[in-house]
């Protein structure tokens, strides 16, 4: 058998695991759930829901994979290997690649975006309304397909050059790169005249909101999306990591990673969208319709645009690599498959259970599930229901099934109160506010 490839160094491993953290959630999803929900009363109940649930499964899910040094499957093994809670790994292999299947789409319009404010078709567009325009895109049939082939392409490419070539390489240099437009971006919103109101929107809570379950759902929805937890993204990212690395303290660079790019998203996109006099509670269509709007009548607008497109486009791919890198683990460790023929296939198996959604708007429209088309149902589904589950399993198991002595000094938060309210966020906490929202999700369809 081949060795087991491992991160090279500390800071690439860092970036990697920021890079799968940071994506179209942090952008896309975090600006319209954001704004929908009330602006800082939702941001608040989202810092609390990182902090006491976020953070333990975090440290959770990188404790499972290294400890294992193997795929999701090996993660849950914990007496033996014939134990069933090897489902919830293969589980985890399935819903990586269902996300997989209709993130590649949201992130294909992406890239399509960039190149159209690069070369120019996406400032003609004026005349018709990006309303118009995005409709008629997203309603085609071939061509939302082949961008989500792009993206898929250079998914696959990147986890096919593998751990340290492939993955590493590519979050060293994007991370860096995505932090400094997404601070430019956000010095520039701020500083135009009239953005005070989008500072205070992100920044001062309507209490009232906070009061809203809907609110709680949504905030603790957007955690687990943003962060990538319950999917074992970050279990299989950890197994990857040598034990010389600090864990607790990766952990605390990932949380802090993801969520500051997310508030300062914020800052880059709500304080432009209150000067131009916009709705900010104008939903998914945000980043499609609202922002180029904005781009066009702002001094220097095009190139605003193509770095806020390659910010999106890039941070949906570091993301993507890290989703295919859960099945394409588990193929190459359990079925002996080269990495190479693993991510073919399993990039093949994506683009064909993504190709509803890509449609959904156009050739498949009239498919309803309940009340949304396929795209919006896929991401429901995930959301509200499979990555809630995934991280209830997760620390169900390292809390009460790992000995408790295994699961602490495995952390490395060790036997002091800090590992004990770990284990107990874990044990108690983590477990009845996921099963609850999970429950109301289930009761409000
Ligand atoms: N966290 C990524 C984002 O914010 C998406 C993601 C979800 C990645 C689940 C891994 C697992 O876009």
């Amino acid at each position: 058998m081949v060795e087991r490839e491992q991160w090279s160094t500390y800071s690439g491993f860092v970036l990697a695991t920021i890079g799968s953290a940071v994506g179209l959630g942090n952008i896309w999803r975090f600006s319209y759930v954001a704004g929908e929900n009330g602006g800082a009363a939702f941001l608040l109940l989202y810092l609390v829901y990182v902090i006491t649930i976020g953070l333990p499964l975090v440290i959770a899910e990188l404790t499972l994979g290294r400890r294992a040094q193997g795929d999701a499957i090996a993660g849950f093994e914990a007496s033996g290997p014939r134990s069933s809670w090897r489902y919830a790994g293969a589980l985890a292999g399935v819903g990586a690649i269902l996300i997989l299947s209709y993130y590649s789409v949201i992130a294909g319009w992406a890239l399509k975006y960039l190149i159209g404010a690069a070369f120019g078709p996406l400032w003609d567009q004026a005349a018709q309304g990006y309303g118009q325009y995005f409709r008629t895109f997203i309603s085609r049939t071939g061509e939302p397909v082949i961008w989500q082939i792009l993206m898929l392409g250079a998914s696959v490419a990147v986890v096919a050059a593998g751990v340290r070539a492939g993955i590493e390489t590519v979050n060293r240099w994007l991370m860096p790169l995505l932090a400094l437009i997404v601070v430019g971006l956000a010095g520039y919103s701020v500083t135009m005249p009239g953005s005070a109101a989008g500072v205070i929107f992100l920044f001062a809570p309507d209490w009232s909101a906070i009061g809203r379950a809907e609110v709680h759902a949504a905030a603790l929805g957007q955690a687990f999306f943003s962060l990538g937890i319950g999917m074992a993204v970050l279990l299989t990212y950890g197994s990857y990591m040598p034990r010389g690395f600090r864990l607790p303290r990766s952990a605390l660079a990932i949380i802090i990673g993801d969520t500051g790019f997310a508030i300062i998203s914020g800052l880059a996109i709500f304080p432009a969208v209150f000067a131009f006099g916009i709705d900010p509670s104008s939903g998914p269509e945000l980043a499609f319709i609202t922002l180029p709007q904005i781009f066009l009548q702002m001094p220097g607008g095009a190139w605003l645009g193509v770095a806020f497109f390659f910010l999106l486009s890039a941070a949906a791919l570091t993301s993507m690599v890290s989703l295919l890198e859960v099945p394409v683990s588990m193929a190459v460790q359990r079925l002996g498959a080269t990495r190479r023929n693993a991510v073919m296939v399993i990039g093949a198996i994506t683009l064909a259970l993504g190709l509803p959604s890509a449609l959904s708007f156009g050739l498949l429209a009239d498919i309803r599930i309940g009340r949304h088309g396929i795209l919006d149902a896929a991401d429901a589904v995930v959301s509200n229901y499979l990555l809630p589950f995934g991280g209830i399993l997760i620390a169900l198991f390292v809390g009460w099934k790992l000995k408790m002595g295994e699961a602490l000094s495995e952390s490395e938060l060790g036997q002091g109160w800090l590992g004990l309210v770990w284990l107990w966020l874990l044990r108690v906490l983590a477990p009845l506010t996921l099963t609850t929202i999970l429950l109301r999700s289930a009761t409000a369809l």
